[in-house]
């Protein structure tokens, strides 16, 4: 088990690089293998998400060269097998492969996805979608299996724009024959979008990413490429509330200023300095944080990944705050973690009603999920005396050395096996 040692109360002062985006690497990584040849990809995050995914890939036969954050993927000797459930398990978002396999092989086998304990976290969008493509769904001992002789087309129209069911329907809809796939009500997400200029430079023809209406139309060969992963607007966002709670100064390059809007407009809100540059911004904060109202929502609304990340930051603000999750069912866990620290809230359904204190107070406490962990990472950095975050596995999933640049904004936090 690994824990973080924080000790709290330095002001985080200097600048970092945001790394590649996670969320958009996992589907674009399952979209490597679509082309049955070589991608090469730059700016990949070193995470064990996508260890995790690389593993699973080469499970299947696809060779993968690795160098920090460049990753080669030659997928011209992939083959079809069984997905080891406990692989399976250990990420959600394997999931995004079925789409990838349907198209390469007409069929995937799998088991039903794990990932982080944040709700009941249904497929339910996926399969539906599926099922209307073409394919065929049999579930058998809790493992799934799909196959389709010919994707066929269709018009699709989600109940909710789910990211990973539009991810799934998109890399399904890659390898036909000129077949004509539509999907309303899609996800909107940036994430999105960078999948989607992936596909394209491949050769599949999409119009329509980043709006609620995405056309696809397939092709039967896809070319070779090289492509650079979009920042990661989450981690980008968990320094720069950093940068709030312990009143620092901090800025931030390699980011997309654009994809950061819904948070840099609540930071504003909450007394923060923002400037924003091309590819750079810049927070400063001088004083307590106000409090704010927020409310989760699919892009471009507040994203539900940095409901934790503000959560942490609104138990030190001044007066009473509140949180909406409307995406995920049970994504409070982390409050009760906080509240070991000395943070006051009540939990009505999905409202979290924070009343702010001055002072935090460090002591032993446990991640409870990816986002949740970090909350707690932050919750420390500006918390009297030593905070100890356990089950630091959580975070190690999804952020690329979180310590590390945390020291080198001049934090006091180290990563250390129990
Ligand atoms: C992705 C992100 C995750 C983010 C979430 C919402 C990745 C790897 N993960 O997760 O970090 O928090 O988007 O922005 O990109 N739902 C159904 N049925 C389905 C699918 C989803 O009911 O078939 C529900 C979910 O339970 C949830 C909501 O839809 O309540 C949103 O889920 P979705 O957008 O699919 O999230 P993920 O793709 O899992």
């Amino acid at each position: 088990m690994y824990s973080y040692i924080i000790n709290g109360g330095k002001r985080l002062n200097g600048e970092i690089d945001i790394s590649g985006s996670k969320n958009a690497s996992l589907p674009i990584l399952a979209a490597s293998i679509l082309n049955k040849g070589i991608v090469k990809l730059y700016n990949v995050p070193e995470i064990e998400d996508i260890n995790v995914t690389v593993k699973i890939l080469e499970h299947l036969n696809c060779k993968i060269k690795r160098n920090k954050n460049k990753l080669v993927l030659d997928s011209s000797q992939m083959q079809l097998k069984m997905i080891p459930e406990e692989l399976m398990r250990k990420l959600r978002s394997s999931v995004i492969l079925v789409g990838s396999l349907i198209s390469r092989f007409g069929k995937a086998s799998f088991s039903y996805p794990g990932g982080c304990d944040i709700g009941s976290r249904p497929i339910d969008l996926h399969l539906n979608s599926f099922r209307k493509m073409g394919i065929r769904i049999t579930e058998n001992e809790g493992r799934i299996e799909c196959s389709t002789e010919e994707i066929q087309s269709v018009q699709i129209h989600l109940d909710f724009p789910s990211v990973g069911a539009t991810e799934n329907i998109i890399l399904a809809s890659c390898l036909t024959n000129g077949k004509i796939i539509t999907i309303g009500n899609a996800a909107r997400e940036p994430e999105i979008v960078d999948l989607c200029n992936f596909l394209i430079k491949m050769g599949v023809s999409i119009s329509g990413a980043g709006t609620s209406f995405i056309k696809i139309i397939g092709r039967e060969d896809l070319k070779d490429i090289s492509y650079n992963i979009m920042p990661d607007r989450i981690e980008a966002g968990t320094y720069l509330v950093a940068g709030c709670m312990t009143r620092g100064n901090v800025k931030l390059n390699k980011v997309n200023p654009e994809h950061l809007k819904p948070v840099l407009y609540k930071l504003e809100e909450a007394g923060c300095i923002v400037i924003v540059d091309k590819n750079s911004v810049t927070l400063k904060m001088t004083k307590r944080p106000n409090k704010l109202e927020i409310k989760t929502l699919p892009y471009p609304g507040f994203p539900t990944d940095m409901q934790a990340i503000f959560g942490s930051l609104l138990m030190i603000a001044k007066g009473t705050s509140t949180i909406t999750e409307n995406i995920f069912e049970n994504r409070f866990k982390y409050a009760g973690e906080l509240s070991r620290l000395g943070a006051r809230f009540k939990q009505e359904g999905n409202l979290l009603i924070i009343e702010g204190r001055r002072r935090l107070s460090g002591t032993v406490v446990k991640s409870t999920d990816l986002r949740g962990g970090a909350a707690l990472i932050l919750a420390g950095l500006c918390a009297k005396g030593q905070t100890q975050v356990d089950d630091a596995e959580y975070v190690l999933r999804g952020y690329d050395k979180i310590d590390q640049k945390l020291r080198q904004l001049g934090a006091d936090i180290q990563l250390q096996k129990q």
